[in-house]
C-alpha cells in the first residue's frame, strides 16, 4: 500500500509495483490530460508535478512507478488550473503567445513551466529542455514562460505531502535484508529500469525502492572531500558540482533533462555499468572511491576497478553502491560531452580530463572516457606518455597516436569508430587549449 496526494487529494493505492504513474492517472484515474509520447523519458508529454521535502520537481510520468511516490504529492495537468476553471498563469501566457498548435505536447508543457513558474527559475531553456515540441517551435513558448514569470504563485498550487504509508526503513535494515535476498531488484530512479518495462515489457521481479530506504541521499562535504549517497539525483548533485567542479557540473546541466535529472542517481548510473553514463568519466579522472555495501561489510575501491568489462561490474549478489567520495577541488578538471543533440542526449563520446602541471612539466594525467570501450575507461598509455614531458602542444600532438593503444571503440547509431578515435584525440587538443586560456567553447567564442 503507498500513500500520496493527487491533485490535492490523498490517495491510497494497493497496486503492482510495477505499474507506472501514467498507467496509473490515465487507466485508472481517467486524468487522461498526461499524454503518452515516447513512453521513455523523451519527449515530456506526461510530465508530472511532484511535490517532497525538497519542493515541487517536474517528472516524467512514463517512468515512475507508483512506489516510488509514497508520502509525495502529485499534481497532473488537471491541477494546475484553479477553481472553475481559473486558468495558472503559465496558461494564460501559453494562450497570449501563441505556445501551443496541435497541442499534444501542451500538458506537459504547462506542468514544467508551472513548476519553473513556483520555483522561480528564469532559466527556461534548461527547465523546458525535456520537453519536445514537434510544431509550435519553442520561441512561443519560451516567450510565454517569460512574460509568466513575474506572475504570483496561485494559492490553489501549494501542495503539502501525506505522511508515507509504509515510513522509511533504516539503511543498516535495508543492508542485512538485501544481503539475505540478493535476487531482489534495486530500484533508484528507475530512469533505465522503467524502460525495461515500458520498453522491454519485462515484469521486475522482487523490486525493492530504495526511495524507501533512509540515509542513501546525502552529501557531505568535508575538508578534502565530498562524499555523495547513492540516492543523489543529478539534480541534487548540480549545486555542489557547481562550486566545486564547474565543469562536471556543466556536463550534468545537459544530462537528460530535468525531468530526467529530478529521478536519475548518481549510484544508478555507475551501478548500470553502462558505458556512456556521463558520471563514471568524471569521477574516474577526480580518481574518486566507490563505497560498496553487503550487509554489516564494507568495501571501497577506485571508481575505474568497478567496471570490469561490458554488462559485468564489481559487485557481489546482495552488495550495494552505498556512496561514492570526490575530491573537493580539482581545478584542472574539465569534462566534454559530444553527443548528436545538444541537450537531452546519451552521450557519443565523453572525454574527462585532470592533468597536473607543474612548472610547464607534466607531473601526473588522469584521462578517462566513456563511449569508447565496453566500460568507462582511462587512456593509460596515453597518461603514461603524457607524465613526466613539458605539457605543450606539440607534446600533446605526440601522444594522440596513443589513443590507438588505449581504444577500439565500436560503431554504432550514435557514432563511428573512426570519427570517436578522432573526436578522443580532439578533446585532449581542446583542453591542452582551455588550459591554455583559449576560449574552446563555441558559445564562449560568440560572447
Ligand atoms: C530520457 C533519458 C535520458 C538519459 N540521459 C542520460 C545522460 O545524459 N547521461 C547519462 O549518463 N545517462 C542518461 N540516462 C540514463 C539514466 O538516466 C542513468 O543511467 C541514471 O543515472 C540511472 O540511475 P537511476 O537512479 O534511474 O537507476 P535505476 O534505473 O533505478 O537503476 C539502474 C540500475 O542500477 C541498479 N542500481 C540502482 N541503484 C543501485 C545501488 N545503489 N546499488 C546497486 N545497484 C543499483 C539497478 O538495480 C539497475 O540495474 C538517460 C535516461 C533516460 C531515460
Ligand atoms: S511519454 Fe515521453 S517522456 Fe514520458
Ligand atoms: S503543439 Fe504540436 S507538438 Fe507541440
Amino acid at each position: 500500500m503507498i500513500r500520496f496526494s493527487l491533485n490535492g487529494e490523498t490517495v491510497e493505492v494497493d497496486t503492482a509495483p510495477s505499474v507506472t504513474l501514467l498507467d496509473f492517472l490515465r487507466d485508472q484515474r481517467r486524468l487522461t490530460g498526461t499524454k503518452e509520447g515516447c513512453n521513455e523519458g523523451d519527449c515530456g508529454a506526461c510530465t508530472v508535478m511532484v511535490t517532497d521535502a525538497a519542493g515541487p520537481k517536474a517528472m516524467n510520468a512514463c517512468i515512475l512507478f507508483l512506489p516510488q511516490l509514497d508520502g509525495k504529492a502529485v499534481r497532473t495537468v488537471e491541477g494546475i488550473s484553479g477553481p472553475g476553471g481559473a486558468l495558472h498563469p503559465v496558461q494564460g501566457a501559453i494562450v497570449e503567445h501563441h505556445g501551443s498548435q496541435c497541442g499534444f505536447c501542451t500538458p506537459g508543457f504547462v506542468v514544467s513551466m508551472a513548476v519553473g513558474h513556483a520555483t522561480g527559475r528564469r532559466d527556461h531553456d534548461d527547465v523546458l529542455a525535456g520537453n519536445l515540441c514537434r510544431c509550435t517551435g519553442y520561441a512561443p513558448i519560451v516567450r510565454a514562460a517569460e512574460a509568466a514569470a513575474g506572475e504570483a504563485v496561485p494559492e490553489w498550487m501549494a501542495d503539502t505531502p501525506p505522511a508515507a504509508h509504509d515510513g522509511l526503513r533504516s539503511l543498516d535494515d535495508f543492508a542485512d535484508w538485501y544481503a539475505t535476498h540478493p535476487d531482489a531488484r534495486l530500484i533508484a530512479g528507475a530512469t533505465d529500469v522503467g524502460l525495461w518495462v515500458t520498453k522491454g515489457l519485462s515484469e521486475i521481479e522482487r523490486p525493492v525502492f530504495l526511495s524507501g530506504v533512509a540515509g542513501l541521499d546525502g552529501v557531505e562535504i568535508a575538508d578534502g572531500a565530498i562524499r555523495v549517497g547513492a540516492m543523489v539525483t543529478m539534480t541534487a548533485l548540480l549545486p555542489v558540482l557547481r562550486e566545486h567542479h564547474p565543469s562536471y557540473a556543466e556536463m550534468v546541466r545537459r544530462y537528460g533533462s530535468e525531468q530526467v535529472r529530478n529521478a536519475a542517481t548518481i549510484g544508478g548510473n555507475i551501478a548500470n555499468g553502462s558505458p556512456i553514463g556521463d558520471n563514471p568519466p568524471a569521477l574516474i579522472a577526480l580518481g574518486a572511491s566507490l563505497h560498496l555495501r553487503k550487509g554489516s561489510e564494507r568495501r571501497d575501491m577506485p571508481v575505474e576497478d568497478f567496471f570490469l568489462e561490458y554488462g559485468r561490474q564489481d559487485l557481489r549478489p546482495g552488495e550495494f553502491v552505498e556512496a561514492v567520495t570526490l575530491p573537493r577541488t580539482a581545478p584542472a578538471l574539465r569534462c566534454y560531452k559530444l553527443s548528436k543533440r545538444f541537450d537531452q542526449d546519451i552521450s557519443a563520446v565523453c572525454g574527462c580530463f585532470n592533468v597536473d602541471v607543474r612548472d610547464g612539466v607534466v607531473a601526473g594525467a588522469r584521462i578517462a572516457f566513456g563511449g569508447m570501450a565496453g566500460v568507462p575507461k582511462r587512456a593509460s598509455a596515453v597518461e603514461a606518455a603524457l607524465a613526466g614531458q613539458p605539457w605543450s602542444e606539440e607534446g600533446v600532438r605526440d601522444v594522440l597516436p596513443l589513443f590507438g593503444d588505449d581504444f577500439a571503440p565500436l560503431t554504432d547509431m550514435r557514432a563511428s569508430a573512426a570519427y570517436r578515435m578522432a573526436t578522443a584525440g580532439n578533446m585532449l587538443l581542446r583542453y591542452f587549449h582551455e588550459l591554455s586560456g583559449m576560449a574552446v567553447d563555441v558559445r564562449e567564442v560568440r560572447a
